[in-house]
């Protein structure tokens, strides 16, 4: 049997696999001290024994205390012997204690749990037609995906992504009916209507808790500019003169005509704003350790929704510019231009004529 050069040993195989076991084993206890408030009695970073913070958050000391040393194992707290005592440096705080960080992600690995959660599912569906709508997972998934993206959209979308359009973000300021397509619970969307007062916003989505709770959001915070409708993105009525697609337009089952729809349904220099999870630009590239979380989700959740959906063009998070701009090309747009990324994500403009 021939065997291609760049075929890992025995060992590598062994290592990659045993930090994919602690990986995996980690995220179950992260979710724990997420829910738990571990890290929100911890983020003060000073020493607390196994005691006081089984205290601080009512838990049983016992399993505190093996929650700890759990954590400092993968080096998220740090023990001092001496004192018997468990801290969190600022750095994990940012991580995993604090909501409002740009850094934040614990909130988001409770997606994970979904994936596991559905696990079966996921696989029945590998052995069927690969259908598995978005609406069929745990609801863990729905918190899970606007944790994840949340502070992309705090910290990224008004004041690094929308200020790179062809119009800046003066149309939106001045006012400008927009349309979220795929808005999930919502977030994206109201942080739009906040930024920009003058701006309507309208929040599309298939998922009916999802909108319900957009609704609930939006009402909670006295947004009077921002509302919600159960509706799919080919069946939504213009005109509009943004029509954003914030990480949804892969999971859908038919991209090509959705992009055309989306595209007959803008007012005259209107344009189209598509943010995507990171991808690099070849499949060879792209196969990198820090690609696996993306792809693991695309598997089970982004290519089983396109599917189970009319089209079915199972595109995957992790098709790229190269797949995004064939989808604009087939809807007849060439005007496609890559105008900002950050470490999740890449966003683009289209422009039609
Ligand atoms: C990964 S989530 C992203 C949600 C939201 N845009 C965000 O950034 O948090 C994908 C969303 O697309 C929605 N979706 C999938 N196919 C759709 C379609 N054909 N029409 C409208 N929404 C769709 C799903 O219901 C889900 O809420």
């Amino acid at each position: 049997m021939s065997e291609h050069n760049d075929a890992p040993s025995l060992k590598d195989v062994l290592l990659g696999v045993a930090d994919a076991f602690a990986g995996a084993s980690t995220v179950a206890c992260i979710i724990a001290g997420h829910r738990t408030g571990f890290y929100r009695a911890m983020a003060h970073g000073n020493p607390m024994t196994a005691d006081e913070l089984a205290s601080a958050a009512t838990t049983n000391e016992r399993m505190t205390r093996e929650w700890l040393d759990q954590q400092a194992a993968a080096r998220l707290v740090i023990y001092d012997e001496p004192s018997d005592s468990y801290a969190l440096p600022s750095a994990a705080s940012a991580v995993l204690a604090d909501p409002d960080s740009p850094f934040w992600l614990a909130g988001g690995l409770v997606g994970v749990q979904a994936l596991y959660l559905d696990l079966d599912k996921g696989i029945e569906a590998m052995k069927g037609d690969g259908a598995f709508g978005w609406g069929d997972h745990h609801p863990y998934l729905f918190e899970g995906t606007q944790e994840l993206f949340r502070p992309a959209y705090d910290h990224q979308l008004v004041q690094h992504w929308l200020p790179q359009r062809a119009h800046g973000v003066e149309d939106l300021e001045t006012g400008i009916r927009v349309a979220d397509m795929g808005c999930g619970t919502g977030y994206s969307t109201m942080t739009l209507a906040r930024a920009f007062p003058n701006s309507t916003f309208i929040g599309f989505d298939l998922h009916q808790p999802s909108i319900d709770e957009a609704r609930r959001n939006a009402s909670e915070a006295g947004l009077t500019n921002v509302s919600f409708e159960l509706a799919a993105a080919d069946a939504i009525s213009g005109p509009f003169d943004l029509i954003c697609f914030f990480d949804c337009l892969h999971d859908m089952g038919d991209p090509v005509g959705i992009a055309s729809h989306a595209i007959s349904q803008l007012s005259q220099g209107g344009s189209i704003v598509v943010v995507e999870p990171f991808a690099m630009q070849t499949r060879t590239e792209n196969h990198y350790l820090r690609a696996t979380p993306r792809y693991a989700m695309s598997l089970f959740c982004c290519v089983p929704c396109s599917l189970a959906q009319p089209g079915a063009r199972g595109m995957g998070n992790q098709a790229g510019e190269v797949g995004m701009r064939a989808v604009f090309a087939e809807a007849g747009l060439d005007d496609f231009t890559r105008i900002a990324e950050s470490p999740n994500h890449i966003v683009y403009e289209a422009c039609p004529a």
